[in-house]
């Protein structure tokens, strides 16, 4: 990979990478179509497909993490990708590995709350994906808001040369955010799923002609998401889309988000009010 990278860089090419786990969906095809729009026709796009370690805690998913990788290459194919980056566990992370980036502010509250070493394993599988890619761009999904927000800071804060875009977050037809976890839902909690989608509609409602207190707002989310029997709610959080702190009064364009596991999947979702 590094070697094909330096090529293209020595010839100009722009190049565009998007880091996935796998197990792709239409969410993930949506940020090659963004990364190809990105780098234009002379320019190439590359998938990383790594289920990273680091950012699961061992009493997470990290096992069962669903993976396909031949149905993969074919849908990456399909999409115009050049190349796709799978890695080895002993290529990412060597014998000895003992070197962690760590992001001190963004990754405090919300995922980084209820996961607390998750951020650190993202940001540094991502910027060793940026040193053996070295893209020009990169393209996050908005639907991990906090990651995206992250991985920006990183990468100013660690001068790497690149530009990070933010895709929107693509939904299934009731709503519900694509994720490669929703596989794991019965076909009840998959009904039932669409709570979270409906609480950020309800939350937007609300605030539409006048703000809200966030105490209130998360008591009023965290009732409707009770009227779903299998939900149960993490966490929701009101938060300035900059900055990542909370606030104290929700109004149009603050940034809402919220986890709620269904048995032991846990979703998220976001959107700005
Ligand atoms: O969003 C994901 O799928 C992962 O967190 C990422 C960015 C590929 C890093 O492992």
């Amino acid at each position: 990979m590094q070697q094909q990278a330096r090529a293209w860089k020595k010839a100009g090419v722009p190049v565009a990478v998007v880091p996935t786990m796998g197990y792709l969906h239409g969410g993930h095809l949506s940020l090659v179509v963004r990364a190809r729009k990105a780098v234009g026709p002379r320019g190439k796009v590359v998938v990383s497909i790594y289920v990273n370690p680091t950012q699961f805690a061992p009493t997470e998913d990290l096992k069962k993490y669903p993976r396909d990788l031949s149905r993969d290459k074919q849908l990456c194919r399909g999409a115009g990708v050049v190349l796709v980056f799978t890695p080895s566990d002993k290529q990412v992370y060597p014998e000895g590995f003992s070197t962690y980036v760590v992001e001190e502010k963004l990754s405090k509250s919300m995922e980084g709350a209820s996961r607390p070493t998750h951020f650190r394993g993202v940001c540094t599988v991502v910027a060793k994906l940026f040193n053996i890619v070295a893209p020009d761009i990169a393209v996050f999904g908005a639907k991990d808001f906090q990651q995206a927000s992250i991985v920006q800071r990183m990468a100013r804060d660690l001068n790497f040369p690149l530009k990070v875009i933010v895709a929107p977050t693509l939904r299934e037809r009731d709503g519900l955010a694509m994720s490669s976890r929703n596989k794991f839902l019965t076909p009840d909690q998959r009904a039932q799923a669409t709570v979270l989608n409906e609480a950020l509609h309800e939350a937007s409602a609300t605030v539409k002609n006048k703000p809200a207190s966030a105490y209130r707002l998360k008591e009023q989310i965290a009732a409707h998401i009770a009227t779903r029997p299998q939900a149960r709610l993490d966490y929701v959080e009101f938060f300035d889309p900059k900055t990542l702190e909370p606030v104290q009064s929700v109004k149009c364009g603050t940034q809402m988000a919220l986890a709620v596991f269904f048995g032991k999947t846990r979703l998220i979702d976001n959107a700005t009010l």
